[in-house]
């Protein structure tokens, strides 16, 4: 017998209404219609089933602690950093773990199923790397959570963060992090950069580097990791996360930059919520976006898939690990509204991020794994325009997760009605 059939979904690539059977943690059969016993069923009735939702960059040391030990009122980086300085000394394991448990609670009930979270390393005792060591176990049958090393205050600026990283990666950190643009000067944060790439290297580990997330035009660090990333044959293996300085580069220089990054196969991770209230504090007006250029990077063939970066934390006030409100923010901030983009904004969301994340593709298909969200909306733009509701979350074949479709129910001049957001589809062809 089977344990789940998912009735009459609708794929992402527009496939359906299709069956989807489900056995032994893998997807059995895709199908019109499948005739078989199942220990459960999950009607979508034509609405999109498609992977869980990934975030490729994400801050669950820091998660739910805003107003920890207070706010940060002039919003900026610079601010947050400093903020996160003053709470360090007061985190103990117990704390951290806790809020990042009811964080990925929020995560299951959202369809984010898989999460890569920068651990901060640069002052001992590493307890963001302890704490989520044994999150990342606890969670393990429902969230794949990766962990990068991630060196805050500069691996060079922060005493000791060189040694710190070295141990995290020790205890079982999965991921080589750095802050190029934080350290003292360029020629340190070049310098960080090419170390890092090496100790990856020597440890066939993956690099992601918040990379030059200022609104500098000098900072390059980008370029460096670039071309580290070629000499050591790096590739899929390397993310820069970020990279908001691209907003502020001349034409030129982009034009010769972009095609490096191409080159060296690495993947570009912007944060959209987040660089668009963190980036352009320091203008008057015109005040700048600051999120990196999506649209070159995409059509030169990079990889570019959002992240979410913070939720209620030193750095951004709001957040609620739903990956589809990234998606809008990125198409607002980028901006991008053809049919295509939006729709590409969905699929950065899900497959982009597993390819950031150096995950097998999630795409659903017969013998992949039965992970997948059963989404109130259509199609993959209804579902970034209404951050559709999550009607069945679904890992190895199991419901984890449940929500009741958004409905309102009017009562106008005594005449009750229904309103579903999904009612306001625009026509097929369009
Ligand atoms: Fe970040």
């Amino acid at each position: 017998m089977l344990d789940l059939i998912v009735r009459r979904a609708r794929l992402p690539d527009g496939r359906g209404p299709l069956d989807i059977a489900c056995s032994q943690g893998r997807i059995a059969r895709i199908a019109p219609h499948i005739d078989a016993p199942a220990q459960h069923e999950v009607a979508a009735d034509g609405q999109l089933v498609s992977p869980p939702f990934v975030d490729p960059h994400f801050h669950m040391d820091a998660t739910l602690s805003l107003g920890l030990p207070r706010l940060n009122l002039s919003g900026t980086l610079l601010e947050g950093i400093a903020l996160w300085g003053e709470l360090k000394p007061l985190l103990t394991p117990e704390a951290v773990m806790a809020r990042a448990l009811r964080y990925c609670d929020l995560a299951v009930a959202q369809g984010l199923l898989s999460i890569r979270t920068h651990v901060d390393v640069s002052t001992a005792p590493l307890v963001g790397v302890e704490a989520l060591l044994e999150v990342r176990k606890r969670v393990a049958p429902y969230i794949d959570l990766q962990l990068v090393a991630f060196p805050q205050d500069g691996l060079y600026r922060a005493e000791n963060a060189e040694e710190n990283l070295v141990r995290a990666l020790d205890m079982g950190v999965d991921v080589v992090g750095g802050i190029p643009h934080f350290e003292r000067t360029m020629e340190d944060g070049a310098r960080s950069v090419k170390h890092l790439c090496r100790i990856a290297a020597e440890r066939g580990l993956p690099v992601d580097l918040h990379c030059d997330e200022s609104d500098d035009p000098m900072s390059r660090h980008v370029e460096t990791l670039a071309a580290e990333t070629t000499r050591l044959g790096l590739g899929g293996r390397v993310v820069a996360s970020h990279v908001t300085a691209m907003h502020s580069y001349d034409n030129y220089y982009a034009s010769k930059l972009i095609p490096l990054i191409a080159d060296s196969g690495m993947h570009v991770v912007p944060n959209p919520l987040i660089n668009i209230t963190l980036q352009g504090r320091a203008d008057t007006y015109p005040r700048r976006r600051g999120l990196t250029r999506v649209a070159e990077l995409r059509a030169a063939g990079v990889n570019v898939a959002f992240g979410q970066d913070c939720t209620m934390d030193p750095w951004y006030p709001l957040g609620s690990a739903d990956m589809l409100e990234v998606a809008h923010m990125g198409i607002h901030a980028a901006p991008m509204t053809s049919r295509e983009a939006m729709a590409w904004a969905f699929d950065s969301v899900t497959l982009g991020g597993a390819a950031a994340m150096g995950l097998p593709d999630p795409t659903l298909r017969e013998g992949g794994p039965a992970d997948m969200v059963v989404l109130q909306a259509r199609d993959r733009i209804e579902a970034v325009r209404l951050r559709a509701t999550r009607l069945a979350v679904i890992r190895a074949g199991r419901v984890i997760a449940r929500t009741d479709p958004r409905i309102a129910t009017l009562s106008l001049d005594g005449r009750p009605t229904r309103v579903d957001p999904a009612a306001y589809a625009p026509p097929e062809d369009v």
